[in-house]
């Protein structure tokens, strides 16, 4: 997977012009608050043992309004070896949540990669079988969390790393193509009052797979399926970028779906971490959260961890660690990126509109892009019916 997303975030290309250091002001608030006035919610990831960690802890609940366990909830952390069912640590993460009045992304009910399917799912091979062990799981967890987990990532990463075909997992090969579908529809049947999101990586940037999600998405959406929203997962494994107009494209594209928009796992990796590289990293940040906020279905911008010497990139082998992907260096200190994340927000929506080098009147009622995301691509498809509203959800505008 590590050569693949290098080339999914276009590793190796040869490095841009640096960038001189810009001096930015700080407004003096929280990013929550800041995020809160511009109606967006700003997260960041959260392991149990974290909780313990004072200064990470504080951090988080002092600068995010939203959380996503970073691990604890998914299936393999909840289930690993089969009936031996232990929610400890997805509780944790939703305690310290709740004692800090933090919303929480659930992540993710079903991840449709076989390396982090619990080892006994993968082994089942009896489609009756595998679906009476989803739908347990599914249930029992969304039973478990209902009224207190209300956005749910119900499926990650359903596409192959290209986008050319379904992932392959134990889902598509016993279950068969029809299972997204049928886990939607399970989890809105359980659960009708929650926000159910489709998370994938690598349609952020390659527009192969941008396309390929497009697709996907407008497909369940005319067979009517329960999807609220897709979430962008956006690890950034390169300075370089995104191009603004090009991302924002991107966003509104699932936007035209009637489809509600997060960046779910943002991080932006730099080496080196000289000045200019990590105003570099400044910039890319900049991009990524002024786009969404000058997309009015983009509602929540998640960084996947808070602190640089916390990030699963150190460990992904693709460069020498540290790889510096965060807001907050080792000492919790906020890097040139925080400033420019903070910035954005304080400017608020409308700035972000007014900058856009898109359609700034584009709203979700209509296709927002005359033009494809991708250079040379063809026009975006035409929009599907719209995603059904979520009830006591009501969707941020800008
Ligand atoms: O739980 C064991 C622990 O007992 C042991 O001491 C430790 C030693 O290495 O390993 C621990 O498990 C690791 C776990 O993270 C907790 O740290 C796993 O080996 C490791 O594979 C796991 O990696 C996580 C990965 O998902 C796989 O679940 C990363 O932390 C996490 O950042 C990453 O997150 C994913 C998103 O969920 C989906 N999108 C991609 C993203 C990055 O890969």
């Amino acid at each position: 997977m590590a050569a693949a997303l290098a080339l999914l975030a276009g590793v190796g290309a040869p490095p841009a012009v640096a960038a001189p250091a810009r001096a930015r002001p700080v407004p003096d608030a929280p990013l929550r608050a800041l995020a809160d006035a511009a109606s967006v919610r700003v997260g960041a990831t959260l392991e149990p043992a974290q909780i313990d960690d004072a200064a990470y802890a504080g951090t988080l609940a002092r600068e995010f309004s939203s959380v996503t366990a970073e691990n604890a909830m998914k299936w393999y952390a909840i289930e690993p070896t089969r009936d031996a069912v232990d929610f400890a640590g997805a509780d944790a993460v939703l305690e310290f949540a709740e004692a800090n009045d933090l919303a929480v992304r659930g992540h993710a009910l079903i991840w449709s990669q076989d390396a982090f399917t619990p080892a006994w799912v993968r082994a089942i091979t009896d489609r009756a079988e595998l679906w009476t062990e989803v739908e347990d799981h599914v249930r029992a967890v969304l039973e478990r969390y209902r009224g207190r987990i209300r956005r749910w990532d119900v499926v990650n990463e359903p596409l192959d790393t290209f986008g050319s075909a379904r992932s392959g997992s134990v889902f598509d090969r016993v279950l068969g193509p029809d299972w997204i579908a049928d886990v939607f529809r399970l989890a809105h049947a359980v659960d009708p009052d929650a926000e159910l999101w489709l998370n994938e990586y690598g349609a952020d940037w390659n527009p192969q797979k941008h396309r390929a999600l497009v697709e996907l998405l407008r497909t369940l959406l005319a067979q009517g399926v329960p999807i609220d929203g897709v979430g962008l997962q956006t690890h950034r494994l390169s300075v370089d970028g995104p191009d603004r107009a090009a991302f924002e494209r991107v966003l509104r594209d699932y936007e035209a779906l009637g489809l509600r928009v997060a960046i779910t796992e943002l991080d932006v990796a730099v080496a080196p971490d000289d000045a200019q590289g990590l105003e570099r990293q400044a910039e890319a940040y900049e991009t990524i959260v002024v786009s969404c906020l000058a997309v009015a279905a983009c509602e929540e911008v998640t960084t996947w961890g808070v602190t640089d010497r916390d990030t699963w990139l150190d460990d992904l082998g693709l460069f020498p660690p540290p790889t510096r992907p965060l807001l907050f260096d080792d000492e919790l200190a906020p890097k040139p990126a925080y400033h420019a994340v903070s910035q954005v927000l304080a400017a608020g929506r409308a700035a972000a509109r007014a900058s856009s080098p898109g359609d700034p009147t584009t709203t979700t009622t209509a296709p927002a892009s005359t033009t494809s995301s991708v250079p040379g691509a063809p026009d975006p498809p035409t929009p599907a019916p719209a995603a059904r509203p979520v009830a006591g959800a009501p969707r941020f505008t800008g």
